[in-house]
């Protein structure tokens, strides 16, 4: 990795669809080994900046880089370096889940036999077991949000990134999801993460960024964010969501 401390850069990230204007000079860091939680009301800029990061969308001007690799000139280490789960479903309809995630695997140069372990490692620990060989839409919509995130770590990424997981989730499935991206930022991955719950991102989170309608409001240490009482205005939107 070129620069092995700053996990994500973003520097004048300037993105329109059309005339309309959904990034404006947005600029932060997350650091390596980061918790990092991208909060904002609906239509802020969340998912467009990760779609800009995981160069899912184009964008008008800018400096985006991963480990100190550009998201557009050096994509193909930008792309494996990162694991997203969306925060809309988007699986192949013909594909049972499990060959999907080693489809998945192979994106990445995993053979099919170690991806086909890895893919059984992650069905069980996010108990789709059972479901194995069935195709996504026999799913519930709580078990694709696991599938995402099993598709997302198959690769072993080292920055996760996450749009809304635990969006429509009941309990225990948030809880699970909770403690297994509390183990894996332990055991050193970045994590990023798009929420509308408060109490995910108090809970899990080290770092907050706060995005409104396309500007950066705020970038800071949790405790000193979640004090500020100059962003209730936009946390009032944010919690308003739920
Ligand atoms: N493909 C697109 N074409 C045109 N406008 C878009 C497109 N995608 C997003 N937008 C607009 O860009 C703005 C930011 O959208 P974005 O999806 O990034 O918001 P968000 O912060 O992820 O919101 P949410 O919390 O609802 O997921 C919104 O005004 C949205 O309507
Ligand atoms: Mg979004």
């Amino acid at each position: 990795m070129r620069n092995s401390e700053i996990a994500i850069s973003i520097k004048n990230l300037t993105k329109f669809y059309g005339k309309f204007q959904a990034l404006d000079n947005v600029c932060f860091e997350v650091k390596r080994g980061d918790f990092f939680a991208f909060l904002g009301p609906n239509g802020a800029g969340k998912t467009t900046t990760i779609n800009v990061i995981t160069g899912l969308s184009n964008y008008q001007s800018g400096d985006v880089k991963i480990f100190g690799f550009d998201t557009t000139r050096e994509y193909t280490q930008t792309r494996s370096l990162v694991g997203l789960c969306a925060q809309e479903f988007n699986f192949d309809p013909f594909l049972t889940i499990h060959q999907l995630l080693v489809y998945q695997a192979g994106y990445f140069g995993i053979t099919p036999w170690i991806a086909s372990r890895r893919a059984d490692e992650l069905l069980d620990r996010f108990q789709l077991m059972e479901k194995r060989n069935s195709k996504h839409r026999a799913l519930s919509g709580g078990m694709k949000k696991r599938l995402l995130l099993c598709r997302a770590l198959i690769h072993d990424p080292e920055i996760l990134i996450l749009d809304e997981p635990t969006a429509g989730c009941d309990l225990e499935l948030k809880f699970l999801i909770w403690d297994y991206l509390a183990q894996l930022n332990k055991e050193g991955k970045t994590v990023f993460l798009t929420t509308h719950y408060m109490e995910e991102a108090e809970k899990l989170c080290k770092t907050i960024g706060i995005i409104n309608r396309g500007h950066i409001v705020r970038i800071g240490d949790k405790k000193e964010v979640l004090q500020d009482k100059s962003l209730e205005d936009v946390f009032i939107e944010v919690t308003g969501q739920e």
